[in-house]
């Protein structure tokens, strides 16, 4: 249900269940945790791109495989929570959307650190459309991405967007020609990996932090991240590497 793919420092993920438009059953998202878990523990990965194949990049939990559940199975089970697998991998994680991204589609996306998408992607939150509600963290990634106002018209409406809105929305980091999608994501994959990781891993929480501690607390905590930069020998090699007009040679401690 996915392939997984070695190019230099970058994993790639590719979600290959074309015929249901890559909708995330069980299998899958095991799958997907699976090979994130490889490449967290794997020091040679310093980045990871998820895509999808076919027409889609995923068109959401899978409906098939949810119809028949009941309340009582779902709350048991804690439905959904194994999802959260991708939000907190510590390495960066570029979605390459390259059709349709909706329902969980759209919020394993936004569990991503980055979002490059084809011209032709198309995004949104349908489930309102289907008797029931974002339930991967749609409602609160969405809006902390696009504002209450955008968030609520597409969580009330399930309206789809295109890939050039959802851009210009914040929605999305960048948007390309279908056919360059995967390029341009492996260059940013590449540009990434070849940064000190502890550095890395220290500005993507960092960033993290914005939506889950006051302001004054995240801060705070990144001056201190900053500070123990100042721990590595990276650090003093990148500065080293400026000032005598070379490139940096980092070596991840
Ligand atoms: N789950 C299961 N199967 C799905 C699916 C999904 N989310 N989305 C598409 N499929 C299947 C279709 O049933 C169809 O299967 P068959 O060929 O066996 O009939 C196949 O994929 C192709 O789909 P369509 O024929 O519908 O393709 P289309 O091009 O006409 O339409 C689409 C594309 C607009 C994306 C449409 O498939 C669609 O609306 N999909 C559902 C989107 C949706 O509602 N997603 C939210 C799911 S709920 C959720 O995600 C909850 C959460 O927050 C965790």
């Amino acid at each position: 249900m996915i392939s997984v793919d070695f190019n230099d420092r970058v994993m790639i993920i590719t979600l290959t269940r074309p015929d249901a438009l890559n909708a995330l059953c069980k299998k899958l998202i095991t799958q997907l945790n699976a090979a994130l878990d490889q490449a967290e523990n794997d020091t040679r990965i310093g980045a990871i791109v998820v895509t999808g194949s076919g027409k889609a990049f995923a068109a959401g939990a899978d409906i098939a495989e949810m119809k028949n559940l009941t309340f009582a199975e779902i709350a048991e089970k804690d439905f959904i929570q194994p999802w959260e697998r991708l939000a907190r991998c510590h390495k960066p994680v570029i979605a390459a959307v390259n059709g349709f991204a909706l329902g969980g589609g759209c919020e394993l996306a936004m569990m991503c650190d980055i979002i490059y998408a084809s011209e032709t992607a198309k995004f949104g939150q349908p489930e309102i459309t289907i008797g029931t509600m974002p339930g991967a963290g749609g409602t609160q990634r969405l809006t902390a991405l696009v504002g209450k106002a955008k968030a609520m018209e597409l969580c009330l409406t399930g309206r789809m967007i295109t890939a050039l809105e959802a851009e210009a929305m914040g929605l999305v980091t960048r948007v390309f020609k279908a056919e360059d999608l995967l390029k341009e994501a492996l260059a940013t994959a590449h540009k990434i990996a070849q940064f000190s990781a502890p550095v890395v891993r220290m500005i993507k929480e960092a960033i993290n932090d914005v939506a889950e501690v006051p302001l004054i607390s995240g801060i705070k905590t990144e001056r201190r991240m900053f500070h123990s930069t100042f721990a590595l020998e990276d650090r003093k090699e990148g500065m080293s590497a400026f000032l005598e007009k070379r490139a940096a040679v980092f070596k991840n401690r």
